[in-house]
């Protein structure tokens, strides 16, 4: 039987990035291969075909630049550990596994209720229940020792200013010395989601408004990388069909474009 879907407002846009995973994996040329998407997409009870326009193929692109994030990071740290805030239905740890990593994947309990249908803890891989705004997961990531690598991936969008600058700021403080990646939305994005075919579909709505990732610096956050659809990295754009790679960096400088950055700071 199909997993039928219980979840709140925010939470249901997990369902955007898994889908478009899943038709990127059936084009012909995939840049993520992902087809556990595939198997995932058939095995939930939801009309996915709501979803249209360039949230797919952009949540496709985007996980491929934060995949390169902690690539860069297992290169230097083979046994350092990842932590994905607000990990959805993910599937980076069986995509970026190098057999050494320490990996947690957080979630709200509402959204684990659903990844524990299709994914299992295992000896270096562990489910936590819980919110990137509260601190009690942070024991359980702190007490391995080692680098950390701090993710999280069109999550604090939803969230408000205060709240997400009072949060990246308490993770500065608490993980100190190790990397942090997260995604931010100039002014002409969150003004223009109304005119965005998937956010049609579903009630929830970006709120946080982040034009200049350097402005987070004063909170304890150093910008190491800023990257646009534009810019990947080097290894990273050859994974794009051209159609991305050229027609992306023909309209970096648009507002839409040059707006939404994938950032790795150190905290
Ligand atoms: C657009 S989805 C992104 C999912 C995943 N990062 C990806 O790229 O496939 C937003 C995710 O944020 C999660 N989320 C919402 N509020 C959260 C919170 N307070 N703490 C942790 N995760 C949260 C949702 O459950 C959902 O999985």
């Amino acid at each position: 039987m199909k997993a039928k879907i219980e979840l709140g407002d925010v939470q249901e846009t997990l369902l955007i990035p898994l889908y478009g995973r899943a038709r990127d994996a059936a084009a012909n040329r995939s840049v993520l291969a992902d087809t556990r998407a595939i198997e995932l997409v058939d095995a939930i009870d939801y009309d996915f075909t709501r979803f249209t326009g360039p949230s797919l193929p952009g949540s496709v692109l985007r996980a491929s630049i934060f995949d390169q994030y902690v690539r860069d990071f297992l290169a230097d740290h083979p046994d350092g550990t990842v932590v994905d805030l607000g990990c959805g239905l993910s599937t980076r740890f069986d995509r970026l596994d190098n057999g050494s990593v320490r990996w947690f994947d957080l979630d709200l309990p509402d959204t684990m209720a659903l990844r524990r249908r299709f994914f299992t803890d295992s000896e270096r891989y562990t489910m936590i229940d819980g919110s990137i705004f509260d601190e009690d997961w942070y024991e359980a990531v702190a007490e391995r020792g080692g680098p950390v690598f701090l993710l999280s991936e069109a999550v604090l969008l939803y969230f408000a200013r205060e709240e997400v600058e009072d949060v990246l700021g308490r993770l500065a403080r608490r993980f100190g010395g190790n990397r942090l990646a997260v995604d931010t939305g100039g002014r002409f994005m969150m003004g223009h989601q109304d005119q965005n075919p998937v956010f049609r579909s579903i009630p929830a709505r970006m709120q946080w408004v982040c034009d200049d990732p350097r402005t987070l610096e004063p909170i304890g956050l150093r910008l190491l990388e800023s990257r646009t659809f534009a810019h990947p990295q080097k290894a990273v754009a050859g994974t794009w069909p051209w159609k991305y790679r050229l027609g992306l960096a023909a309209i970096g400088f648009t507002p839409m474009v040059s707006g939404y950055r994938m950032n790795l700071f150190t905290a």
